[in-house]
């Protein structure tokens, strides 16, 4: 048997297999364990630098003024960063610490927009000095703090207002965000969209440029983009009308799909800018409003693909007629998506990429909760402790959200180009597990107690 074609849009474009081993970036998954360990994420620069440019292309080629935002949570490091500022797309972050990491690379402050339901005081002041793009205001109380920060900073931030457009994107009830019961934006039903416009006009320390949205993720219909711009866009008309508001700014967010398992393909990246733009441009044509300029905000989409993360195979249970279970040595602290979400994920015996699938088995990580399965019921050829295993499409959403559970080391990530493999992260250490631990043990205090005699 061949390698089975179907994977080729879940793994890294510069995927192959020779002699049955399985090649990212033209270097062996095994190789690369022996190099830098197990469990390893790597990344595939050719393929990070193609999500970008698919998204510049598709959205730029029908809209000169579309701008990429990428959604940095999805995935971020120092790398990373430089990547996307070397591309020349923008970022959005949502706490100080993801903005601290794209201002380490060199990424511009200018070309960032800060999200988020809950910035604290201290956050935005570090974004404001930092002189950051836009800020994108999700309440009331975050539009009287930035505010007062910006006045006693002696600058007008620019802000962007995210709304929620109360539009149901069919998705997960844990990834959903534009309906109306949710902790983000302003709901526009109910009057507090307006109210924020209003009060956003009348404070001196802010500039109201835009409006946003974001209705969920991961969306594989088009449809609620399209009814989010009707929604989104008849409100600007209004408030046009009502109060002189200027759209000079508009973002429908992210939440593009991306493509997990062989046999559920995402709509290609074209289907979306097409369904975007071209309802965008109908609608500001059908509500008289001047073209904004558009910001789009993929995350998961731009760099799933591009991560693959192996991990090894340790114990094995065979629990007659009812399942047998593979475990490997990660699990959920790298990876919370299945046990999250039920993200599902496909596998591959990284050594042995073309034999036979010969039975099922659900690969288990070595977490402590039973919960902490990667992939239920794969059909994998047979596979013996030592083997690696490798989880296409692992670059969202899982290093971004690991953890230290059971004081677990994160995993090492390197980052394949051409036949080369740099480490671009370490494994943490136990070093690294108490590093930020300040209690020592008390000095001895001499008495009774201490005193070294033997109890009468
Ligand atoms: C405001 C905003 N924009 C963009 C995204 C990116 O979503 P995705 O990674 O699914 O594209 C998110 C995800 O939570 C978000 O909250």
């Amino acid at each position: 048997m061949s390698f089975d074609p179907r994977y080729a849009s879940i793994f890294p474009r510069t995927t192959d297999v020779r002699d049955g081993r399985l090649r990212i970036g033209g270097i062996e998954a095994r190789e690369l364990v022996r190099r830098f360990g197990s469990p390893l994420y790597v990344f595939d620069e050719t393929e990070l630098r193609a999500g970008i440019r698919e998204y510049v292309e598709a959205f730029g080629s029908r809209y000169e003024r579309a701008d990429i935002t990428y959604a940095a949570k999805a995935y971020l490091s120092r790398y990373f960063a430089a990547i996307a500022r070397d591309e020349g797309i923008g970022m959005d972050v949502v706490s100080g610490g993801e903005l601290a990491v794209a201002l380490a690379a060199g990424f511009p402050a200018a070309r960032c927009h800060f999200h988020g339901n809950n910035k604290s005081e201290e956050e935005l002041r570090e974004a404001v000095d930092a002189g950051i793009g836009r800020v994108i205001v999700d309440n009331f109380h975050e539009l009287a703090l930035l505010d007062r920060v910006a006045r006693s900073r002696g600058v007008v931030q620019p802000i962007i207002l995210r709304l929620s457009p109360g539009v149901d994107p069919h998705t997960h009830a844990k990834t959903t965000t534009g309906t109306l019961d949710s902790k983000f934006g302003f709901p526009i039903p109910t009057g507090a969209a307006e109210a924020a416009l209003i009060e956003a006009q009348r404070l001196a320390g802010v500039e109201l440029v835009g409006l946003h949205c974001h209705l969920g993720s991961p969306l594989f219909e088009l449809e609620p983009y399209e009814e989010a711009n009707r929604v989104m866009l008849e409100f600007a008309a209004a408030m046009r009308r009502k109060h002189g508001f200027d759209l000079r700014e508009y973002s429908p967010g992210g939440g593009f799909a991306a493509q997990y398992l062989r046999d559920k393909p995402a709509p290609p990246v074209d289907a979306y800018a097409e369904a975007i733009v071209s309802s965008f441009k109908r609608r500001c044509a059908e509500y008289d409003l001047p073209l904004p300029r558009l910001f789009v905000e993929p995350g998961r989409s731009l760099v799933a693909r591009a991560g693959v993360a192996l991990y090894t195979v340790g114990a094995r249970k065979e629990v007659e007629g009812l399942r047998t279970w593979v475990s490997v040595d990660g699990g959920m602290a790298d990876n919370i998506r299945p046990a999250l979400y039920d993200a599902r994920y496909e596998a591959v015996v990284a050594d042995r990429a073309d034999d036979e699938p010969t039975e099922t088995v659900t690969i288990a990580g070595k977490f402590c909760e039973s919960g902490d399965v990667l992939v239920k019921d794969v059909r994998l050829p047979p596979t013996a402790p030592g083997d690696v295993i490798a989880m296409p499409s692992a670059g969202a959403y899982a290093l971004t959200m690991a953890s230290n559970y059971n004081m677990s080391l994160r995993p090492a990530v390197v980052a394949v180009k051409g036949g080369d493999a740099r480490l671009i992260r370490r494994r943490e250490t136990y070093a690294d597990l108490m590093a930020t631990e300040v209690w020592d043990e008390p000095a001895p205090v001499a008495g009774p107690q201490s005193s070294g005699a033997a109890p009468r």
